[in-house]
């Protein structure tokens, strides 16, 4: 147990995520999931976070959701976001500085789509000391799967994306489309497509990708704490690629 901000929180130290005890009731830590615009970050988060009970935290989501409400951070990120460009780091980095206040955080965690520039990524580094030594514990370090997906395959999968603005399930016209054509299965309301969602927007989010996010991959490649999954595959496929690679990520010490 570590303490943090004054109160008790339960801290997952590298001694518990590797005692026998704990052994059938893996927890993976934090867990940073990159890749391109729709390699299905998203839909693995979702999976991961129902698997292991630890939250997803997208910054995508967050800037939507700060749109959908007018916020003075919403109105900032909204020009730059349906023209497929990037928000400036340091309001991501305050963002997710304050979501990771939250105590759902310290059992483990998802970042989905954040960092997505090295400058992300460093303070994201930085951060991250602090708040370990502001626990009084060992914490587990960030462990950062890459998921692999053709650029030709990924136009279709976002342009025939739906996605339900109350509980947040993907869908996909082509590949996972609802029962009723444009409802959501489980809260019946209807579908909606991201304005970012289109072909030309879509490209605008490629080049903002391979000039900016490649590094990031780099970064945590060299820091032995990454791996590399085909995102190609049935979804299920994928889910237990990554668990099986974040399993291993544990077993070796990472
Ligand atoms: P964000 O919301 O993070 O978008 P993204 O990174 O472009 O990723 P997507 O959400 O488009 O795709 P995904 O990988 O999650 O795919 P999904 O699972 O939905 O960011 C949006 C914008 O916000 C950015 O452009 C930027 O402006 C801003 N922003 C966010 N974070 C930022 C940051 N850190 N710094 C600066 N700016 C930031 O799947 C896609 C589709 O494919 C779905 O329809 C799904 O059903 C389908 N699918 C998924 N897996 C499979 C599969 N295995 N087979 C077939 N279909 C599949």
């Amino acid at each position: 147990m570590g303490v943090r901000a004054g109160r008790e929180v339960a801290t997952l130290t590298q001694e518990s995520a590797h005692s026998p005890a704990l052994a059938d009731v893996f927890l993976p830590g934090p867990v940073l999931l990159l890749g391109a615009p729709g390699v299905g970050k998203g839909t693995q988060a979702q999976l991961l976070m129902a698997d292991y009970g630890i939250p997803q935290i997208s910054t995508g989501d967050i800037l939507r959701d700060n749109i959908a409400r007018g916020t003075e951070l919403g109105n900032a990120a909204k020009g730059l976001m349906a023209q497929g460009q990037l928000v400036p780091d340091q309001m991501v980095n305050n963002m997710v500085g304050a979501r990771l206040e939250q105590p759902d955080v310290n059992r483990g965690y998802i970042l989905d789509g954040y960092p997505r520039t090295l400058g992300q990524a460093e303070w994201l580094d930085s951060h991250l000391v602090s708040l370990e030594k502001a626990a009084g514990a060992v914490v587990l370090p960030l462990v950062a799967i890459n998921i692999r997906v053709d650029e030709q395959v990924l136009l279709r999968r976002i342009t025939g994306r739906r996605i339900c603005a109350q509980c947040k399930h993907i869908y996909n016209v082509y590949s996972k489309p609802p029962k009723q054509e444009g409802i959501c299965d489980f809260e019946g309301s209807p579908l909606q497509h991201r304005s970012d969602d289109t072909e030309t927007a879509f490209t605008e989010r490629m080049k903002a990708y391979n000039s900016l996010t490649a590094p990031v991959i780099e970064h945590y490649s060299r820091q032995g704490r990454f791996r590399e999954v085909n995102g190609d595959r049935a979804v299920e496929e994928v889910t237990g690629t990554i668990e099986a690679s974040l399993r291993q990520l544990r077993q070796a010490g990472v």
